[in-house]
């Protein structure tokens, strides 16, 4: 099986209900935080810490647009997604069923403009400099190709 075909059979699972995937990237079950300890040595102090480091680049009250790639579940994004209500959000991933995941908290949380794309990192269907910003985290290690990414 091609790689790019073993990781999106992977996330299909992963993207089925994403309770235990969700569990692991907030720290918030017993569960999640267990693994997340064990593959990344991160526990929700970490977390907590890295998550203020990537959200504290966004200007509060953004506007303007940006892509989020690889969205995943969008577990971490779309609530601050919710607190962006003038931004235009684009969010990419290799994986439907990931994004399904991320649709679906999205219409819960009533996040007014984010569309949703399936596509490859590393062959991004849009133009340059289409985006005022690009947020990507939690993700390179995923990626096969990282030169195209
Ligand atoms: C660990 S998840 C991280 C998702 C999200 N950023 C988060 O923090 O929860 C990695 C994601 O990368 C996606 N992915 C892997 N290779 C990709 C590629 N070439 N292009 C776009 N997405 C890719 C997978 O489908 C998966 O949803």
């Amino acid at each position: 099986m091609a790689r790019k075909d073993q990781i999106s059979a992977a996330y299909k699972q992963l993207g089925h209900g994403a309770s235990m995937y969700d569990g692991m990237m907030t720290c918030t079950t017993m569960l999640g935080t267990t693994v997340s300890r064990v593959v990344w040595g991160i526990g929700p102090e970490l977390n907590a810490a890295y998550l203020s480091c990537v959200f504290d680049a966004i200007p509060e009250g953004f506007d303007g647009t940006l892509l989020e790639v690889p969205v995943g579940t969008g577990v971490l994004t779309m609530p601050l997604y919710q607190t962006l209500p003038q931004a235009k959000v684009t969010c990419l991933d290799y994986s439907a069923d990931m994004m399904a995941s991320a649709q679906q908290k999205a219409d819960a949380l009533g996040v007014a403009d984010v569309t949703f794309t399936q596509g490859d990192v590393g062959a991004l269907p849009c133009a340059d400099e289409s985006f005022d910003i690009v947020l990507a985290m939690n993700g390179f290690h995923a990626i096969p190709d990282k030169e195209a990414a």
